[in-house]
């Protein structure tokens, strides 16, 4: 896929700034992860203050709260993403915040209010974002913080991925590797929630037996290293969970190859991700005997197809479902931007 593997997802904390009396029309100032040019997000991106700008009428002032480092924002720094603002520019794409202060104009929507860019937005990586009303999306305030931060693009893509390519319904199965990325936790338990099982493929590591049981307390039906799957007829591992017709791959190389091996006759597998960097072979006979699909799923043109127009109704509902702990991400996958920032900064 050409796509650069990142580190881990990460989740930072903007630090609180107190707000002062600034006139009502220009923002306070704003500290922003700031890159002048595409590279190793070491080298290029620094943290700067930026002087206030102006509200508009239309505009909304919010105070950033939480801003996620996702795969594709390191992409982004890189230069390798195939979507990306033009330098200079502020790092981030998603996150929460709460309204600082409205333009004249705005209506619905005030000050205390908390907020995400739906659909995401550049340039989440500061403590006050300034974008047009249409930008932001009001949320229950009651949401924890993380989920509110990272609902917008692994969640979602999740969702999409299980409800556009195969009709699925509930007692059938879906198979993926990655099963520790946060877009694998929460096809996890976006299959559960509709009643399908899950086959997940995860690395060979040392204490593969903890995450298999992280990910079985998720609602993973069955977990495998790789290497378990070195046998002829990896199906005869699956004893009641039927064969599945629905694939994800986010890693390439091998761990595609695998999930291949498990899909039903007819069955389809979505590239969403390339973290080996490894690309994908298909054997011969998978095609002529066993008549499989491969299919890409991509996020952001998702996002400005018709169906994109339904974003907020689905963020709503992914919310809904981490509020009563039906979705939730495992958090030591998460490091903290504070360490982030000293190695940006010096
Ligand atoms: N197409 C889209 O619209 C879309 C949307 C969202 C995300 N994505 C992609 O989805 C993927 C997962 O994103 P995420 O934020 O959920 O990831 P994440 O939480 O950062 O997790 C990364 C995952 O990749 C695995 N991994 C990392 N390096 C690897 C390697 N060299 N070989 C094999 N596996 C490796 C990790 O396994 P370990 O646990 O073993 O380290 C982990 O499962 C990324 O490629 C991202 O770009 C695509």
């Amino acid at each position: 896929m050409g796509i650069v593997a990142p580190p881990p997802s990460a989740l930072f904390r903007l630090p609180n700034i107190v707000a002062r009396a600034f006139s009502t029309t220009m923002s306070p100032p704003s500290k922003a992860i700031v890159y002048d040019e595409q590279g190793s997000p070491d080298a290029v991106c620094k943290v700067r203050e930026l002087p206030p700008v102006p509200i508009k009428d239309n505009d909304v002032c919010v105070r950033m709260l939480a801003a996620p480092i996702n795969p594709s924002d390191i992409n982004r720094i890189e230069g390798v993403y195939p979507v990306r603002p033009p330098v200079p520019a502020i790092g981030g794409y998603e996150g929460v915040g709460e309204v600082h202060s409205v333009g004249p104009a705005v209506k619905g929507l005030g000050p205390g209010d908390w907020v995400i860019p739906s659909p995401p937005s550049s340039g989440t990586w500061q403590t006050y974002v300034v974008k047009e009303q249409s930008v932001w999306h009001r949320i229950d305030k009651s949401t924890p913080m993380e989920y509110a931060a990272t609902i917008t693009v692994n969640p979602l893509t999740a969702l999409r991925m299980l409800e556009d390519f195969v009709d699925l319904k509930s007692g059938d199965a879906v198979v993926q590797n990655g099963a520790t990325s946060i877009v694998g936790q929460c096809i996890v338990q976006l299959a559960r929630v509709r009643g399908l099982h899950s086959i997940n493929i995860i690395r060979d590591r040392a204490g593969s037996n903890e995450v298999k049981q992280k990910l079985k307390e998720l609602g993973a039906d069955e977990v495998f290293t790789e290497s378990q799957l070195d046998v002829k007829n990896v199906k005869s591992l699956l004893a009641d969970i039927p064969e599945p017709a629905l694939g994800f791959n986010c890693v390439g190389g091998n761990a595609a190859s695998l999930v291949l091996k498990f899909l039903k006759h007819g069955g389809t597998m979505v590239t969403y991700g390339g973290m080996s960097k490894k690309p994908i072979t298909v054997s011969t006979s998978s095609f002529i005997f066993k008549d499989l699909s491969l299919r890409g799923f991509w996020l952001q043109k998702w996002m400005t197809s018709e169906k994109g127009k339904e974003c907020r109704n689905m963020i709503d509902y992914l919310l809904s479902l981490t509020r009563s702990g039906d979705l939730k991400y495992e958090y030591d996958l998460f490091i903290s931007v504070f360490l982030i920032t000293i190695s940006i900064s010096s």
